[in-house]
């Protein structure tokens, strides 16, 4: 059972650079974290994501310089780097189709398919394919503009050029990092989100292929009450809260 409710994790999460060395973490609730970050939201429910929790300090000895030897990174008690698979969209979308076989029975008669069922299958089958394929950033190009005309006359879906596609594998990554660190916090476990790290090295050092990206790597551990530098800053709510 996690030892805090939501509101108490997300005043507890703090980013952590300093972890103490005399306090470990347990494997298996880390994992356990993981697993929560998997039942984040996802684009589509694509699942374009992978986790990798490093728990050796061999590892984690090879990693942190190419964090730039932060603190966050040279004292952690494990990380997990955040890796996003855009290129595993046909597998994804496969794998949703699956899915929709155990739910709905495979091989229905077209004519028996319920409405329902037949907006998943043409959505996994044929919309995310169109979305999805690209080539070289050119076939992006050409369904912007495409969806731009048609956009003059009616709402249209803008997102489908290869950066507006990173972003959104992206944003969904960052949700289950952020699902992760909150596990985390009600677990009493700490952690601190790093963008500053040299992701051509990591991606070499797990031996990622080309077309996986890291969103962040997340440090974990305890902290030392020096580990948590200063008290909270954040602008005054009514700066960034608009109500419409
Ligand atoms: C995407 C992202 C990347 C970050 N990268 C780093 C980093 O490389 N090093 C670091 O020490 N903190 C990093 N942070 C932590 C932020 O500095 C921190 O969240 C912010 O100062 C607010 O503090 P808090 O998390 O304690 O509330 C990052 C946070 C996010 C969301």
């Amino acid at each position: 059972m996690p030892k805090k409710t939501v509101p108490e994790a997300i005043n507890y999460r703090r980013s952590v650079r300093i972890y103490d060395p005399e306090k470990p973490i347990d494997t298996t609730i880390v994992k356990k974290c993981l697993e929560q970050a998997s039942l984040a939201p996802t684009s589509s429910n694509m699942q374009l994501w992978e986790f990798y929790h490093i728990t050796s300090k061999e590892t984690i000895e090879k990693i942190a310089p190419l964090c730039f030897n932060q603190n966050a990174a040279k004292t952690a008690q494990q990380l997990v780097v955040f890796v996003v698979r855009k290129d595993l969209w046909r597998k994804r979308a496969k794998a949703n189709l699956a899915f929709m076989d155990k739910v709905f029975g495979k091989n229905n008669p077209k004519s028996e398919q319920r409405s329902r069922e037949k907006v998943a299958r043409n959505y996994y089958g044929k919309l995310i394919p169109f979305t999805y394929f690209d080539f070289l950033g050119v076939f992006g190009w050409l369904k912007y503009i495409l969806f731009s005309i048609v956009g003059l006359f009616r709402p249209m879906y803008r997102e489908v050029r290869n950066s507006d596609m990173r972003v959104v594998a992206h944003k969904t990554c960052g949700l289950a990092a952020q699902t992760f660190m909150l596990s985390m916090a009600a677990e009493g476990y700490d952690t601190c989100p790093m963008e500053g790290s040299d992701t051509w090295r990591v991606k070499r050092l797990l031996g990622l292929p080309f077309g996986a990206e890291i969103n962040m790597i997340v440090s974990c551990g305890i902290r030392k009450p020096e580990g948590v530098y200063g008290e909270r800053f954040r602008v005054p709510f009514e700066e960034v809260y608009r109500e419409v």
